[in-house]
């Protein structure tokens, strides 16, 4: 009998755990139909424009959720530029079994170890801003890529340039031999955007019938202070000489523009600085004249592309219906010219 009690016992504990278990799996299989959680790895958080990017992803979130009905988590993971920290941290988010995965490559060229595991655990992935190469791509149908036309920010770069020469050359051809005489600074030399950028600025200002002469050309890795180092030393070397300075970035011609400050060669009184991105202290600085003017690369554009093909996949939808803009398994934003003249257009929309 006494047996025959804890047998019983036993069975009933049993039974009741298995209920409380089934009970958890229960709730925890709800809580992943009711939210979606996205993993975003970026290749550094100290880069300005990818920091932007992040912080309109952020701002997205409680529109989406809005417009689900539903929670949307986004988790950023920083590789400080090494991609076998990156590679783990994709790792973390496949195991974590989170329902879409990001990506902004450290080095672009080896994605196709990242498409491989995600398409092994069926997470849709979504890179964005570095750009992997076709065949990595190719993989997994599931794989989609958000950027820009490096080509068309060259070409709107060179436009505002060429623009500025025609219509105050007297001002901009400081030794008035009907020459431009420029310096590059460009972006890491592995990144797509980098030599793209460079080659269609400068075709714009030829095919524009204007002569150019290049100075120097360096890089400064997308960053402000190497940028700053390149042009002390050319400002040592040339002086007045320099009437352009080309940067791939507005971070880099942040840079530049300190060393003209501290040089005495700011606003009207040294070269006209370009670049391309359009950050808050890239804008600040064309209203305060120290800078030509500068493409606007639409983080908010793109983090909202981002997330709406994230959220679609994740809610097994098609992404095309979600984002029209996507061309394939591609969207890439479209660029806009900023100058004085249209400046607070772009302040605008950035604190919207
Ligand atoms: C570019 C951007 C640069 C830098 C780089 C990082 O699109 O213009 O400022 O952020 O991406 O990959
Ligand atoms: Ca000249």
């Amino acid at each position: 009998m006494k047996k025959m009690k804890s047998r019983i016992a036993r069975i009933c504990l049993a039974l009741c755990l298995a209920a409380m278990m089934a009970g958890c799996a229960g709730t925890e299989k709800k809580e992943e139909k009711t939210g979606i959680k996205i993993g975003v790895a970026i290749y550094r958080g100290d880069d300005a424009f990818i920091s932007s990017l992040c912080a309109s992803l952020e701002n997205a979130i409680k529109d989406k959720e809005e417009k689900l009905g539903k929670k949307v988590v986004v988790n950023i993971a920083d590789a400080k530029n090494s991609q076998s920290s990156q590679n783990d941290q994709v790792d973390d988010f496949i195991r974590k079994g989170y329902d879409a995965i990001c990506v902004n490559m450290v080095d672009r060229t080896v994605a196709a170890v990242i498409v491989d595991k995600a398409k092994e655990a069926g997470i849709p992935i979504i890179f964005f801003n570095r750009e992997p190469v076709e065949e990595d791509m190719a993989i997994w149908n599931q794989t989609y890529y958000v950027g820009t036309d490096a080509r068309e920010a060259g070409e709107l770069e060179g436009q505002i340039v060429a623009d500025a020469w025609k219509s105050q050359e007297s001002r901009i051809d400081k030794n008035g031999d009907g020459k431009l005489q420029y310096v590059m600074l460009e972006g890491e030399q592995v990144h797509q955007d980098s030599l793209i950028r460079t080659e269609y600025s400068v075709k714009t200002i030829l095919k524009e019938g204007i002569v150019t002469e290049k100075l120097a050309s360096g890089t400064g890795n997308w960053m402000r202070s190497p940028a700053y180092e390149l042009m002390q030393e050319w400002i040592g070397q040339y002086g007045s000489q320099i009437e352009v300075v080309l940067s791939n970035n507005d971070e880099m011609a942040m840079g530049a523009i300190e060393a003209l400050v501290e040089n005495g060669m700011s606003g009207g009184n040294g070269p006209i600085v370009v670049g391309i991105d359009g950050t808050e202290d890239g804008l600040e600085k064309i209203i305060k004249g120290e800078m030509e003017g500068t493409v606007m690369n639409d983080a908010r554009g793109q983090a909202e592309s981002i997330l709406g093909i994230a959220c679609a996949c994740a809610e097994g939808k098609d992404p095309k219906q979600e984002v029209p803009e996507l061309k394939g398994q591609y969207v890439r934003v479209p660029h806009s010219p900023v100058t004085a003249d249209n400046v607070q257009e772009f302040i605008d929309y950035k604190n919207k």
